[in-house]
């Protein structure tokens, strides 16, 4: 039973460990009122939020209702003691990680074997509580207030890889929910919070691929870490979905011990806030992409030979960025660079711009000014300064006779290479005040011609493989 003075001679720190300024929440059993408020009061001063139940059965009520970082309970208490709660706890699947106290007058070595054997985390006498308890519950609480209150769901078809997934897990303090396909691992998500997604790959119904573009397309699960498990023979799958949203991904079979630092690694703060900042510049770069996209469409919106051109110089791109190979980052940037390659055009006069006859050379010599015109309106835009040498160099020519630095072969941006190509297209298929547009065939002729002198002849070849003579 309580001594009424536990905490008599405890001093009251200003400061506490960090961790508990975060509120943890604990759950104080015992019979003694006395004991309650000491602790209560102790607790409260370390930072905590402190529930009572004056038994084991209003313990286990309590702890089965609610979210506790940490039980303390005194052993000899009417209707349940503190073992028979430790016990049906540490049984429970959903709260056996609660770590628990055990602060008892009874301090005999029978009783904290019996506690040990239990699975508490510390067994401290009533006696000691002023020297011991602040301690260990810090102690204790540092190990699991960050991952307490975090539930991770595991999605894997396998019944195996489920169950040890989340034995492990839960044996490390998370809160694990389960799912057998991407379909049902949605519709939790729809119903529950979840901290992190651990997802297979193959799986029937909705696989890790569909599951992973669907949760990074939402606004409300898009921020939700997604780690990919899955064999060895997937890495460039793997890889790919790092592109559609994934935040990592493990390689089956993994070390148990690494999936658990890997999903503390992703549940700090620390991680939360770098994911929001990237997702911040991601979402700024849209912006800026959307801005200058409207103010080139505006540009080729006043000339009907112009009139959609970049889009259409874009849209050629993916199909041959994919054809060649890129990855879904590298067909993202091409489709941009196609979009903006005559972006220095707004720098150019409209009376040269929509002259209706032949330029004459000086006006011609201003406007092979706008590659870097273009180049130069995006230099102060670090997110998109890879795309640079692509604006830069759309009208080099594979011979080195092209504008503005005379670049030759491969010195000249592969993507420049492939906008010069799609852009020659496109310029071939388009009226023109002087003529009408060729016909595809044509248009595929003259191209082919021009391999290796104007144009790279890689990106003629994939430009002919994929649409054809
Ligand atoms: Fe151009």
């Amino acid at each position: 039973m309580g001594e009424p003075s536990i905490f008599e001679n405890s001093s009251c720190r200003e400061e506490e460990d960090h961790l508990l300024k975060s509120s943890p929440r604990i759950l104080v059993v015992d019979d003694s009122s006395t004991v309650r408020v000491a602790l209560r009061i102790e607790l409260e001063r370390m930072g905590a939020a402190v529930s009572e139940a004056v038994d084991g059965i209003y313990g286990f009520e309590s702890a089965i209702r609610e979210d506790f970082d940490l039980i303390i309970t005194d052993i000899e208490m009417p209707r349940m003691d503190g073992f028979t709660l430790c016990r049906k706890i540490k049984s429970h699947n959903a709260k056996k990680s609660i770590p628990i106290i055990i602060l008892s007058s009874n301090y005999t070595e029978e009783s904290i074997e019996r506690g040990f054997k239990l699975g508490v985390a510390a067994y401290i006498s009533k006696s000691n509580a002023k020297t011991e308890l602040r301690e260990c519950v810090r102690e204790l609480l540092g190990r699991n207030v960050l991952l307490r209150r975090r539930t991770i769901l595991v999605v894997d078809d396998s019944v195996t890889t489920r169950h040890l997934v989340q034995k492990s897990l839960l044996a490390a303090g998370f809160y694990v929910l389960t799912a057998e396909n991407g379909a049902k691992a949605l519709k939790i998500l729809h119903n529950q919070s979840v901290d992190l997604i651990l997802s297979d790959l193959n799986m029937p119904e909705l696989d890790g691929i569909g599951l992973c573009r669907q949760v990074h397309a939402s606004p409300e699960l898009g921020r939700i870490p997604f780690i990919i498990m899955s064999s060895n023979g997937d890495r460039a799958t793997m890889r790919k979905l790092l592109q559609f949203g994934a935040t990592s991904y493990l390689v089956k079979p993994f070390n148990i011990d690494q999936l658990v630092v890997m999903a503390e690694q992703f549940l700090s703060d620390h991680f939360q806030r770098l994911s929001e900042e990237k997702k911040r510049l991601e979402a700024e770069r849209e912006i800026i992409i959307g801005s200058i996209t409207s103010l080139i469409l505006a540009l080729e919106a006043r000339d009907k030979y112009t009139r959609g051109h970049s889009e259409s110089v874009a849209t050629t791109l993916v199909h041959m960025a994919q054809h060649m190979g890129f990855n879904a980052e590298a067909v993202e940037k091409a489709k941009i660079a196609g979009k903006l390659h005559d972006l220095g055009k707004i720098g150019i006069r409209d009376d040269i711009l929509l002259k209706p006859s032949d330029l004459t050379k000086e006006e011609w010599e201003i406007l092979k000014t706008h590659p870097s015109i273009g180049a130069a309106i995006l230099s102060p835009i670090p997110s998109l300064a890879d795309i640079i040498p692509a604006i830069a160099g759309h009208h080099e020519r594979f011979d080195g006779k092209g504008y503005p630095e005379g670049l030759k072969g491969d010195r000249i941006h592969l993507v420049a290479r492939m906008i010069a190509v799609a852009d020659t297209y496109d310029a071939l298929t388009s009226d023109r005040p002087y003529r009408k547009g060729f016909p595809h065939d044509k248009a595929l002729t003259i191209i082919e011609e021009a391999k290796g002198t104007q144009l790279c002849p890689d990106c003629v070849q994939s430009f002919i493989d994929l649409l054809g003579k």
